[in-house]
């Protein structure tokens, strides 16, 4: 039997659900099918939003952060206000501390005095770093449950442990998607399939995998950290609720499950050299997941080969900060063929040989 619904998007991470949200806001009717929520990149990101601490060179990319991240109190304040739940998003600025004498300078940097005064605590190598006030952070598995729960009140449907293993076309036009629950037909298609997309099209999207661990900041002492800490290969995300995340490792294992002694062990050793106190900490959590990566580290986003199918994959380091302005522009664009920012930069077809 086949199963027949106006837009069907596959994925079960935030870019999915905002861009389901969105298209539901604007009248359409929408179901979503995901194989397993529990993998995707978001439940195992930080919640970073910093494309100012990330430093994205100046590029549409950076424009797409920018603008997502100014999308973000608003968008976090109505699926709050649907839901009822907490998402955990705090504007408390990024610190980006540098080590040794770096040469560096700009509007942002900071010297040795102020660092340590903003923040005490670091280690005494740190000479310095940049202060991004406007870079922020939400609580992403908090915010997965606010987007799940937004999401079935407004009615969407949700078909979980449908996993596609096909999309079958007749020339430039999806005629449906196989999977192991039957086949799905729809007007629209859209892929928001992360690190597996090149399952299922040839889009040069692969993984990158992340491994991270939490620590808990005993009870008894003030909230150490106040802001989020960037360092050279390391960030520590302190949460409200006392958690400290602490991410991440970038490996090309492709979906090589799974922590690993050294790759905890650098997250430990680079943590604890920031940021010396986090030795007292228990360690709470150690997991890992997998960014979908492209070769130049943008998403692809709006028109694919087939007319009735459109793509929002590859978001890599940015698919949390990316989710409102994604769920924004990918609704548009599916609805009336145009977006509140330009899509050209991000069009599949740049990778063409
Ligand atoms: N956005 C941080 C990371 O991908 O590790």
């Amino acid at each position: 039997m086949t199963e027949k619904r106006d837009i069907l998007i596959v994925g079960g991470g935030v870019i999915s659900f905002a861009i389901a949200l969105e298209l539901t806001r604007q009248g359409a009717s929408v179901t979503i099918l995901c194989r397993d929520a529990a993998q995707a990149a978001t439940q195992a990101a930080a919640g970073m939003l910093a494309p100012q601490a990330e430093m994205i060179p100046p590029s549409p990319m950076l424009e797409l952060c920018l603008h997502s991240r100014s999308l973000y109190p608003a968008w976090v304040h109505q699926l709050e206000a649907l839901t009822g739940l907490s998402a955990g998003y705090w504007a408390c600025g990024i610190l980006a501390p540098k080590y040794g004498e770096t040469g560096h300078t700009g509007e942002h940097w900071i010297g040795r005095e102020e660092i340590h005064a903003r923040q005490p605590g670091l280690s005494a190598e740190v000479m310095g770093g940049y202060w991004f006030p406007k870079d922020a952070q939400v609580d992403n598995r908090a915010l997965a449950k606010v987007l799940w729960a937004a999401a079935q009140k407004l009615g969407i449907e949700i078909r979980s442990g449908v996993t596609v293993d096909l999309v079958a076309h007749r020339e430039a036009t999806v005629t449906h998607l196989h999977t192991n629950q039957g086949d799905w037909q729809a007007e629209h298609y859209i892929l928001a399939t992360g690190a597996w997309s090149e399952d299922l099209l040839p889009v040069p999207v692969f993984p990158r995998k992340g491994q991270m661990l939490s620590v808990q900041a005993p009870a008894d002492a003030t909230l150490p950290l106040q802001q989020v800490l960037y360092g050279d290969e390391i960030y520590i995300v302190p949460r409200r609720d006392r958690r400290i995340v602490i991410g991440a490792t970038s490996e090309s294992v492709g979906f090589t499950a799974g922590n690993t002694p050294p790759g905890i062990e650098h997250l430990q050793s680079a943590a604890t050299r920031l940021y010396p106190e986090l030795k007292r900490f228990p360690v709470q959590e150690t997991w890992w997941g997998f960014r979908p990566a492209t070769p130049d580290e943008s998403p692809i986003l709006g028109e694919s080969p087939y007319r009735n199918l459109t793509l929002a994959v590859g978001h890599y380091r940015n698919g949390i900060l990316l989710a409102p302005v994604t769920g924004c522009a990918i609704a548009q664009w599916v609805l009336n063929r145009t977006a509140i920012v330009p899509l050209d930069a991000f069009h599949w077809s740049r990778f063409r040989p």
